[in-house]
């Protein structure tokens, strides 16, 4: 049998990466039916198409050759062994659960992108381990609490998001109890002892590549951000009987405050705020609304900016409700520092994709990605795919074959690269 030192880039090898790449692509539509809601693509975390999905994968990866198991934060992980056991460790792999009505490749490619990279050693052990990891939760869907899965791997367990509640107030802890595993046993779930490295595929999410007519991008950096809840307090009653000038509404509050953010945004180089989910309450179209809840997402490349911009938006709202005699409470749920990726990896990943004829384009990734989260303790690097349309988070968000072919390429190419490095992460 061909070592992959001889394999890789070899031009026989080329019909072989391309059935990967169709293969990976037809994995994720087959797993993209797999989901909690039917007639759309959604699984959330430890949700029960996600443990179909699991399953599913799970055998994939065995027939690669992997040991796997599921952590307790459910993360599953296959570890393809190396020829000796105290062999350094590198760390591939994403997410597998989506956003509601998701796209088929957002995460998910990543995972199968990393199987066919298995699939393609055919058996043959390498001077490192490798660890496939489908992280269990990255979207912060189900919980408002992205990044559950990587944090645990990074050690991160706080005993605070155990108690957190999901819209059926179902806690965390309960989810992971009735999945069969043992919350007490997330801090186990930790690999920074262990890994010398972190790489990630996945799809860009944006137009960047496609404009510049580039099939693969090498993250550079990923921004921060800040999620949570702005509440507006107001005082319900009747929508025929309460004069314009007697109310406080709690939704016109809510709806002025919503284009001061966009207009913040808009008026900020580099900053990109979201509200993307809303309620009001008690939610009848002929009560005026005593109470409205919105959802913030701002991100930035430097934190100060971001800090600055959740300052003011939050004292905005303040002078809103004040001015229509409501109150506001803000509940933050997430703040994530902008990471940079790990500079050597970065141009070992960088010389990868090179040797592959590709050029690569060096980029900074407005969405967040497990890769944030691995960098805190472990070198981490990745690659982004183009995004044909620049669509994402949403059922039209796509790949090409060929781009996945170029990741596929790169990654072997990586893989013998990380090899002749192998003594560094020793
Ligand atoms: C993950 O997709 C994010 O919200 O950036
Ligand atoms: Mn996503
Ligand atoms: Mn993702």
């Amino acid at each position: 049998m061909d070592t992959l030192r001889q394999r890789s880039g070899a031009k026989a090898e080329r019909g072989d990466i391309r059935w990967h790449a169709a293969q990976s692509i037809q994995r994720c539509r087959e797993l993209a039916a797999i989901t909690d809601v039917p007639g759309q693509t959604m699984r959330t975390f430890l949700s029960p198409a996600m443990r179909s999905a699991m399953t599913r994968l799970q055998s994939w990866m065995e027939a690669a050759g992997c040991a796997v198991s599921i952590d307790a934060a459910g993360n599953l992980r296959g570890l393809y062994a190396a020829v000796t056991d105290d062999a350094p460790l590198l760390l591939i792999g994403s997410h597998l659960d989506t956003v509601p009505d998701a796209g088929a490749f957002d995460g998910v490619l990543g995972v199968m992108i990393a199987l066919s990279l298995l699939e393609m050693l055919r058996g043959e052990r390498l001077r490192y381990a490798i660890e496939l990891i489908a992280f269990s939760e990255e979207e912060g869907v189900r919980f408002r609490v992205p990044f559950i899965g990587s944090s645990a791997l990074v050690g991160r367990v706080d005993h605070d998001l155990l108690s957190v509640a999901d819209s059926e107030g179902i806690t965390v802890r309960e989810a992971i109890c009735s999945f069969g595993l043992d919350p007490e046993m997330m801090g186990k779930a930790s690999v920074v002892d262990r890994a010398a490295a972190y790489l990630e595929f996945h799809i860009e999410q944006g137009p960047v590549l496609e404009s510049e007519d580039l099939s693969l991008g090498i993250v550079e950096a990923i921004a921060g951000q800040t999620r949570g809840e702005v509440r507006f307090i107001g005082s319900a009653n009747h929508a025929g009987t309460t004069p314009m000038y007697l109310r406080r509404d709690a939704v016109a509050g809510m709806a002025e405050w919503i284009v001061a953010v966009e207009g913040k945004a808009r008026a900020t180089k580099g900053l990109v705020a979201t509200v993307g989910w809303v309620s009001a309450a008690p939610g009848a179209g002929n009560v005026v609304a005593g109470e409205a809840r919105a959802s913030l997402d701002l991100r930035h490349a430097e934190d100060p900016v971001r800090f600055t911009a959740v300052n003011e938006l939050l004292e905005k709202a303040q002078s809103i409700a004040a001015r229509r005699g409501l109150r506001t409470e803000w509940q933050p749920q997430m703040e994530q520092r902008a990471v940079a990726m790990d500079a050597r990896l970065t141009l070992m990943v960088e010389t990868a994709v090179c040797e592959t004829g590709a050029a690569p384009l060096r980029m900074t990734s407005g969405a967040g990605h497990d890769a944030m989260i691995l960098a805190e303790r472990v070198p981490s690097a990745m690659i982004f795919l183009r995004s044909p349309g620049g669509v994402s988070h949403h059922p039209r968000e796509t790949v090409r074959e060929e781009d996945v072919a170029n990741a596929l390429a790169a990654g072997l190419a990586f893989l013998k690269l990380f090899d002749t490095t192998r003594d560094a992460h020793a």
